[in-house]
């Protein structure tokens, strides 16, 4: 005779699809979701990414058209990297009141009014010559504080052009309290900060650099600025920083291989959380996928999930649409 097992039975919540929608613990929508767009300087039709499939470089009309159909699939908001025809060694594109990026945030602005969150990437490497987040020193090390200067006029500008975020993602010692009073002292006291708090030096980001055609100069690295992978209670020490210098909303980058980086996070501050499933962590499913080996979509969809799970409020994901898509 069996053995009568009455005291749990796990699987009387999972027996019927209703069942599970019921008590599942976490819930995924386009609202939670950011998506990555690339506006490029000089090209009159959108390029595909070929290491980003489904991701271009747009040209102004062809973003205003992506951030219409993103809207109404109900994604949260936007971050907008701009791709310069001109580069020099400050990076002045970030802050030219004309610049590639400031000009795609006015028309979106004007689009959209405050209905579109429109989040501005704040930082100059896309707009350098020597492809670093700063001012390059004579010793070649990246240097902060003349860095700071140049994120501020940054901030401005894309103040000025309607950002209602601005995101730094250099990694300079103190950028956010920097950032904060630029913006106050020029009446931008509304303008919020999405801080790149955590964000690790990571072989994640190749496909991004496809996308801003970006290429570090002398195959040098971010790791005098970036954070170390070995290290995940620094990112704590990061966050609070970033959280006591003004920041509105932190973040954790990359996504997947941090988990426990954002679960520490959540569980430590009290602001919301981003977490950045950056172009390495996409490009990987798609690859996979288009060899059959994995079903992409489905993948896609569990991993972004397992963000949230994980205690992300927010994921920037180059999915955003396609998920938008699949969960409307
Ligand atoms: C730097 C920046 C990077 C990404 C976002 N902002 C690249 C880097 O630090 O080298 C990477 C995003 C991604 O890989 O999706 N401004």
């Amino acid at each position: 005779m069996l053995v009568p097992f009455p005291q749990r039975r796990l699987r009387r919540l999972r027996r019927t699809p209703a069942l599970r929608e019921l008590v599942a613990e976490t819930r995924l929508s386009p609202r939670d979701l950011i998506a990555p767009l690339f506006v490029r300087e000089g090209i009159d039709a959108p390029v595909e990414v070929p290491s980003l499939p489904g991701v271009h470089q747009h040209t102004i009309a062809s973003l205003r058209r992506e951030v219409a159909e993103l809207t109404s699939l109900g994604v949260g908001g936007v971050v907008l990297f701009g791709v310069p025809e001109q580069r020099d060694a400050e990076g002045s594109g970030c802050w030219a009141p004309d610049g590639i990026a400031q000009r795609a945030l006015r028309a979106l602005r004007d689009d959209h009014g405050d209905a579109v969150v429109l989040v501005a990437d704040l930082c100059v490497d896309e707009y350098t010559d020597h492809g670093h987040c700063g001012i390059v020193a004579v010793d070649g090390t990246v240097d902060n504080d003349a860095t700071l200067e140049l994120y501020q006029r940054g901030a401005l500008a894309q103040a000025e052009a309607g950002a209602d975020l601005v995101a730094p993602s250099g990694m300079m010692d103190g950028q956010v309290a920097a950032i904060r009073s630029a913006l106050d002292g020029a009446g931008y006291e509304t303008t919020g900060i999405l801080a790149y708090a955590a964000k690790y030096a990571s072989a994640l980001y190749g496909p991004f650099r496809d996308a801003v055609d970006v290429c570090i100069a002398d195959g040098g690295d971010r790791k005098g600025y970036q954070q170390d992978p070995r290290n995940a209670r620094e990112a704590l020490v990061e966050v609070a920083e970033d959280v006591s210098e003004g920041a509105d909303i932190v973040m954790v980058k990359p996504a997947l291989a941090y988990l426990d980086v954002v679960a520490a996070v959540r569980a430590a501050v009290d602001v919301p959380v981003a977490a950045y499933h950056v172009s390495g962590e996409y490009a990987m499913v798609h690859a996979a996928a288009q060899r059959g080996w994995i079903d992409g979509d489905a993948v896609m969809e569990e991993h972004v999930l397992a963000i949230r799970r994980a205690g992300a409020d927010l994921i920037l994901t180059y999915a955003a649409r396609d998920l938008a898509e699949r969960l409307q």
